[in-house]
């Protein structure tokens, strides 16, 4: 009985093997249909007709990996993505956050920052950035070089300003940002209170006590295995009180150790850490 259905399964599967092995970089447990979609989207843009020529060649190419890594991973992202969300950040668990001396917060698969921004803005008005460090975290580098920059190209600002105004924040966005001729430079003052770094959640370890981490719309690229490893990672890296924020599609009703959390705000996928 064959293990694959079909001679791509069994192309992508030895493709994923081989990443592994060569580069230490595991997609074993991404969702099958995310990451098919996007091997096939990565062999248009290298105009590689075929799964194993590309299998061989990244065996041998190191800068066409680093541009698998780009290119295979989604980072659709934007300021304050889903504002009601933000607005129960604030009324959940900013006050919990004002209590402590220091905070750590770990935004894991940032992209290119635009969340870890947004979140720095709110942790401002609160009066709390001052003693917040947030380590804002991705496995594709090339994001994190824009991340670090802080520098947002201005076509979707009129959708960030409106996000902004129904975060229940006040002021204006415009406030925390210097206008360039095309693009706009986030505040340095954000900037320095925001560790960008690279970390990859299926191989790299605990990040540690963490009072807040945000992994929104990350896990929905998972299958439910890997989903369920990380969201153990994550409740190892989290105090004891620590709130966990998903995305809004997904949820911790089928993480095996969910009892070790109580959900907070269902609606905007907020849980805390309770055990
Ligand atoms: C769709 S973006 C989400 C960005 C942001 N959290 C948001 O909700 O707007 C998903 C991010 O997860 C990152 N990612 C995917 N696999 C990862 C992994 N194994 N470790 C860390 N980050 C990962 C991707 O590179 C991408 O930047």
């Amino acid at each position: 009985m064959p293990k694959y259905q079909n001679d791509e399964d069994y192309d992508i599967h030895a493709l994923l093997e081989t990443i592994y092995l060569k580069w230490g970089y595991d997609f074993r447990g991404y969702s099958k249909a995310s990451i098919t979609r996007r091997i096939f989207f990565f062999l248009k843009e290298e105009k590689i007709t075929r799964i194993p020529e590309l299998q061989y060649q990244l065996v041998r190419d190191k800068a066409l990996f680093y541009r698998f890594i780009r290119d295979v991973t989604v980072n659709v992202t934007e300021m304050f993505r889903d504002p009601e969300f933000y607005l129960s950040v604030k009324q959940n668990i900013i006050p919990q956050l004002k209590t402590y001396p220091h905070i750590k917060i770990w935004h894991a698969g940032c992209a290119t920052g635009e969340e870890a921004y947004s979140l720095a803005i709110l942790l401002d008005q609160s009066g709390i950035l001052g003693r917040s460090t947030i380590y804002a975290t991705d496995i594709n580098r090339t994001v994190l070089d824009r991340a670090k920059k802080g520098i947002f190209s201005d076509s979707f600002l009129q959708q960030y300003e409106k996000n902004f105004n129904n975060s229940g924040l006040t002021g204006n966005l415009s406030d925390y940002f210097e206008k360039g001729y095309d693009h706009v430079i986030m505040d340095s003052r954000l900037r320095k209170n925001i560790v960008f770094t690279e970390h990859d959640l299926v191989i790299d370890h605990v990040f540690g006590e963490m009072q807040l981490i945000f992994c929104r719309n990350v896990l929905i690229y998972f299958t439910r295995e890997l989903q369920n490893q990380v969201i153990d990672l994550f409740s190892e890296s989290l105090d004891f009180g620590g709130y966990l924020c998903l995305g809004g599609k997904e949820t911790l009703d089928f993480f095996s150790g969910k009892d070790k959390f109580i959900t907070k705000d269902a609606d905007n996928k907020i849980y805390q850490k309770t055990k």
